[in-house]
């Protein structure tokens, strides 16, 4: 495989480099965060929230703070965006201020578990929301969501596979049913309250949680909120992104709380805490309780929202492996192109079974605390990153500056939802984490710092590239 050099920015430098239009105006930048930050997150956490806050004080709380931190993360990533103008966001970030060492490691993490655990979340959620709607006599069995999880894997990454276009077409108008699901909730919720049901708080135990209990807690919000430093991605692509990055960011994540924060009061107006907690898809107790006849739409437009978010995140991790391994981070075979469709199937299926064995072997809540455990520790590199550059790197531009207390809050975040769920209530969860983390650097050393090669698996990349008519990226056609 012939390897392509890195520009100095450690961004994605290409072998004969492609100019990118600057498309992503204000409009579609905040689109860009909204449409990644709302997905299944809002209609499955708020109970595992409640669960672990065990009071709605605390729980609204956790949301409002869930929706600083990713606020206040955005802002110092905007920083690091405008400053590092290549793609790859972290990627580029690590390359910059730590070297290529940390850099792989995230492209590694990011492959292995950030991308087909996010995957797997939300076709595990799809698969709760779809079955519900179908189950009215006894809830469903975990073997059917686990299969419908998988098959919806591998839905998703047969359309991503076919086209692009269907792609992102599909994310277009599934993005409006979820704006459409919360918008409806919210109403219904305004309308319980104007007919009088406005003591939320009466049921409320009021007591208050343990640390690790509220790290953990603040995973299932934080799950919701991800995808705030989705703009960082195409910042090549972003009109004036001095003034439209930063701006996108402040009026995207407000958004956002303000839903999340709206959407969990109006929750309450129908249901107790208890009843909450208790139910597995709160998005279709409610629509039973508000929309009577209607309540079908709820779980319908659910289903169209969480479908619609993991036909973005394998298109996003596609892209990811993609790269990586045509930096010689990942094998080969991961940076073919289809010949015909020009889609990177290799690594879209690659990511597809990942995510299907994490299916398989977890659920929903244990995955959401795997995946955040891992990437809230990437989140926390960045913040450092931010805080070496500005004592290495003076000479970068910097044309968006933060507060300095703005990183450090972050940092110190991250150290705290790292560290006390480990502390608290160590899950084996934490150890997978950390065995993939090693693992991947303990091959870092022979087969990317010494670019050894298996003939085999030479050989089985011929196979595959034949079988599946893949080209590698430097000779698809234009
Ligand atoms: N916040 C989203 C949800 O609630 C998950 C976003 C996953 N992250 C991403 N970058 N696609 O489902």
């Amino acid at each position: 495989m012939k390897r392509i050099k890195r520009n100095s920015e450690g961004g994605g430098g290409d072998a004969k480099p492609v100019k990118l239009r600057r498309r992503v105006d204000l409009f579609s930048g905040i689109a860009l965060i909204v449409g990644t930050m709302i997905g299944s997150g809002i209609f499955v956490s708020p109970a595992g929230l409640l669960e672990r806050t065990q009071s709605i004080e605390y729980s609204l709380a956790v949301w409002v703070a869930c929706g600083v931190l990713s606020m206040l993360g955005a802002l110092a990533y905007a920083e690091l965006g405008t400053m590092i103008t290549s793609s790859g966001a972290e990627y580029s970030y690590f390359m910059v201020a730590f070297g290529p060492f940390p850099a792989y490691m995230f492209s590694w993490v990011s492959t292995i578990i950030i991308k087909p655990s996010q995957l797997a979340i939300i076709c595990l959620s799809f698969a709760e929301y779809v079955v519900e709607a179908f189950a009215y006599e006894c809830p469903p069995s975990p073997f059917v969501l686990k299969l419908i999880g998988i098959t919806t894997v591998a839905l998703v990454t047969l359309i991503n596979c076919l086209s692009v276009r269907l792609a992102t077409t599909i994310q277009n108008v599934f993005c409006f049913c979820k704006l459409l699901a919360i918008f409806i909730i919210i109403a219904g919720g305004a309308y319980k309250m104007i007919q009088g049901n406005v003591d939320i708080f009466a049921d409320s135990k009021g007591e208050q949680p343990s640390l690790g209990n509220l790290a953990v807690a603040f995973y299932s919000g934080l799950w919701a909120y991800d995808g705030w430093n989705n703009l960082n991605y195409v910042t090549e692509e972003i009109v004036n992104p001095k003034r439209n990055l930063p701006l996108s960011i402040l009026i995207a994540i407000p958004l956002v709380t303000l839903c999340y924060v709206l959407v969990n009061i109006a929750y309450l107006t129908v249901m107790s805490p208890s009843e909450m907690i208790i139910s597995d898809a709160v998005a279709v107790t409610f629509g039973s309780r508000i929309l009577k006849g209607f309540s079908w739409i709820m779980p319908l437009s659910v289903a169209i929202s969480t479908f619609g978010s993991a036909n973005g995140t394998i298109f996003a991790a596609g892209r990811l492996c993609y790269v990586a391994s045509r930096e010689g981070h990942l094998l080969d075979i991961l940076s073919y192109v289809h010949r015909k469709n020009l889609t990177p199937a290799p690594a879209l299926i690659f990511h597809a079974l990942i995510a299907q064995v994490l299916i398989f072997g977890g659920n929903i809540e244990g995955l959401i605390d795997f995946f955040s455990f891992t990437v809230w520790i990437f989140y926390g590199m960045s913040m450092f990153a931010l805080l070496l550059l500005r004592k290495t790197k003076h000479d970068i531009a910097r044309p968006y500056k933060v507060p300095l207390f703005v990183p450090i809050i972050v940092l110190v975040a991250s150290v705290y939802l790292v560290l006390a769920p480990i502390i608290d209530n160590p899950k084996i969860e934490y150890i997978y984490s950390i065995l993939f983390m090693v693992a991947g650097a303990v091959l870092y050393v022979p087969f990317v710092l010494y670019r050894i090669r298996l003939p085999f698996l030479g050989k089985i990349t011929q196979k595959i590239q034949l079988i599946m008519k893949l080209v590698p990226p430097t000779s698809m056609p234009d």
